[in-house]
């Protein structure tokens, strides 16, 4: 028996065991690696998917909690006495406003409402509406008056001139609604925000509000 005819094979078989060893810890090695990075992929995951819901939860309080401003509508405004020639001695002036708070959550501290009859960019009346009130959120509130006697600062020579457009078919007006509105959140209270609402008014010639008048819009702003 030769020598050199074993070598190979000793070689061989003590080759074999060492290179399984190899194997096994090559493997191990792989399991350990691909493990740490799947536990950190999952902890990204959870960290993203908290985002996202953290996120989700912050957008949906803000869409519910962001004030909507007042909404103002103008439903009547009539003049009993327009047709009379010197109406103007006894004339009222008959409102309808309504302000609607469509916030859910979201409630509305107003301060007594101040009421501002306007012809031809010229004060000519003013009352004051209500007493402070709150208004609770989905909630619409009628503000009515009626606005004659000393509240009205209606000239002869006024009267002329509203009585001339009447005959060409269409007065305007313009009733300003002002007040002190403070947000209610929770029980979190808001400063007071000074707040004006315009209606634009045109009377026809039975002293009435004209239809394309009514029922419209009344153009908020804040001071
Ligand atoms: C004011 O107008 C509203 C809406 O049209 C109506 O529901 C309400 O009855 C009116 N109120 C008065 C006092 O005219
Ligand atoms: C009344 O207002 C309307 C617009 O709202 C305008 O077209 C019209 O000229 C005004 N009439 C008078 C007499 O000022």
């Amino acid at each position: 028996m030769r020598s050199e005819d074993r070598i190979p094979i000793q070689s061989t078989a003590g080759n074999r065991p060492m290179k399984r060893h190899h194997t096994a810890r090559y493997y191990a090695h792989r399991v350990k690696e691909s493990l740490t990075t799947r536990v950190s992929k999952l902890i990204c995951t959870i960290f993203l998917f908290i985002l996202f819901v953290l996120g989700l939860i912050t957008f949906i309080l803000w869409l519910s909690l962001r004030p909507h401003r007042p909404r103002f509508h103008i439903h009547e405004f009539s003049i009993p006495s327009f047709s009379q020639e010197n109406g103007y001695a006894n004339a009222n002036i008959i409102f309808n406003v309504t302000a609607r708070n469509s916030n859910p959550k979201v409630g509305f501290y107003y301060d007594a409402v101040q009421v501002a009859l306007n012809y031809q960019e010229q004060n000519i009346g003013d009352m004051t509406l209500l007493y402070p009130f709150y208004q609770e959120p989905k909630n619409t509130i009628i503000l009515t008056g009626n606005l004659g006697g000393a509240a009205l600062k209606v000239t002869g020579e006024r009267w002329q001139q509203i009585m001339a457009d009447r005959t060409r078919g269409v007065v305007n007006f313009s009733l300003e609604l002002s007040s002190s509105i403070r947000f209610k959140i929770f029980t979190w209270v808001s400063k007071r925000h000074k707040i004006h609402a315009t209606c634009a008014v045109g009377v026809g010639l039975d002293g009435s509000i004209l239809p394309s008048y009514k029922d419209k819009k009344c153009p908020v702003y804040f001071t």
